[in-house]
């Protein structure tokens, strides 16, 4: 038999688990239209450029995960891995660069070509938000605020918040060196992957899971301690923040993201349940980006959530499905080429009415029509055949008992 399964690292998404999602979808655009958010949908593909400059060449998404292909006219594009950067391409000819504050929530499909597993695929789904355009440590502060607030509306508790700082880029060189130093005398305990960022890029080390690493890493020095006191008093002013607005926090040093336009403020939620290794459920910074043809970055705070790791900490948390309340179905029963004609009709008019409704078109016998409104889960059957339309009545049968009455159709349009 042909094998109907969906291509690795994605799904169909259907029934109770899409109402769940559509559920995530409107309290996340409730809570942010509430802070003076707008939604914004842009092309699933954008030109490659705008994610190599973007994201930075050196990056693992740019690196490995990326789908490109060519266009007819052989361009070469790439079905989105993140949002932030085609977000920024969108807002550029909106004032961001000179200083006007956008802010835009976004809810779409992300593609990476990651090795699929619990939680991590390769076509996933962010709700994500960017404030564009204006540099203020209260802005970090309210956004990782307002993260906080979405995941308590959709029922998950108990997640923690890292923070750190990446200072600016002028502030790395100096951390680097602090790093470096302090690193060169352990290389020999370090794992080979470690060695490597050690040349190519130091600030991987911090983030390594090997536990000889991790204890050389937890054992290392305070980097930030050689940032500009600017860019230290910037992240005392979000930890700040995040005390007015009661949001707990922890400070984490190890903590870099994986995305080269970071700079400042970098926070990540992770949760316990229901995830393993893939734990992170949202992620997010300040963030400096740089597009094809432009050479001022676009300056911004945001953050994305993973769609499918949210309804995982959920249903680990045991919550219920949302948006899955069972709504009631009524199933019309028509005997008779005419009795279906009319069955139409009243579709149609209970329909309007925004009531669930089922029926039969073709030429079927009475017992496989009441297979067909067992099957939909029908609360109720209205039957009718020559003789019902003769009286102008329909019968009403609850399936939950079989009890049955007469009723004009009119009139049980209007009791719905
Ligand atoms: P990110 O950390 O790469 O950040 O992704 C954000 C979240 O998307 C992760 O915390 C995770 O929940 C989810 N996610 C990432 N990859 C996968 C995957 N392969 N399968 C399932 N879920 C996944 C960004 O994308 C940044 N654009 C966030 C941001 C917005 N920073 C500033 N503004």
């Amino acid at each position: 038999m042909a094998d109907f399964a969906p291509p690795p690292g994605t799904s169909d998404i259907s029934g109770a688990e899409a109402k769940t999602f559509r559920w995530l979808e409107n309290t996340a655009a409730k809570v942010f239209s509430a802070y003076n958010y707008r939604e914004l949908r842009t092309p699933i593909f954008e030109y490659t450029e705008v994610f190599t400059k973007g994201l930075g060449d050196d990056t693992e998404v740019v690196q490995k995960e990326m789908y490109t292909f060519l266009d007819r006219g052989g361009r070469s594009l790439t079905l989105r891995p993140e949002g932030t950067a085609g977000v920024m391409r969108s807002l550029m000819n909106t004032g961001v660069l000179n200083g006007v504050e956008e802010r835009v929530y976004y809810m779409w499909p992300m593609f990476r070509g990651e090795r699929p597993s619990a939680g991590r695929k390769r076509q996933f789904h962010q709700i994500g938000v960017e404030n564009v355009g204006r540099v203020a440590p209260e802005l970090d502060g309210e956004c990782i605020a307002m993260l906080m607030n979405f995941i308590e509306s959709i029922g998950i508790e108990g997640a923690s918040l890292k923070i750190n700082t990446r200072g600016l880029s002028s502030d790395r060189p100096a951390a680097a060196e602090l790093l470096r130093n302090y690193f060169a005398g352990h290389l020999d305990e370090m794992c080979p992957d470690c060695r490597e960022r050690f040349n190519r890029n130091i600030w991987r080390i911090l983030d390594c899971k090997q536990p000889a690493c991790r204890a050389i890493v937890d054992a290392s020095p305070d980097y930030t301690g050689a940032f500009s006191p600017e860019s230290r008093a910037y992240f005392d002013k979000v930890c700040q923040t995040l005390e007015d607005l009661n949001v707990p926090f922890t400070i984490d040093r190890t903590l870099v993201r994986g995305l080269d336009y970071y700079v400042h403020t970098v926070f990540e939620l992770t949760h316990s349940a229901g995830l393993g290794a893939q734990n992170a459920i949202a992620g997010g910074g300040r963030y400096e980006l740089f597009l094809p043809g432009e050479n001022r970055p676009v300056r911004g705070v945001g953050f994305a959530a993973g769609v499918e790791r949210l309804l995982l900490t959920r249903e680990a948390l045991g919550a219920k499905n949302e948006g899955g309340e069972k709504e009631k179905i009524v199933f019309l029963i028509g005997l008779g080429e005419k009795a279906r004609r009319e069955n139409m009709k009243l579709a149609e008019k209970l329909r309007r009415k925004g009531v669930i409704t089922a029926l039969e078109v073709e030429d079927k016998s009475f017992k496989s029509q009441m297979r067909s409104a067992n099957r939909v889960g029908a609360a109720e059957a209205l039957i009718r055949g020559d003789s019902e339309l003769e009286k102008g009545i329909v019968i009403v049968k609850d399936m939950s008992n079989g009890e049955q009455k007469e009723i004009h159709p009119e009139e049980y349009i209007l009791s719905c």
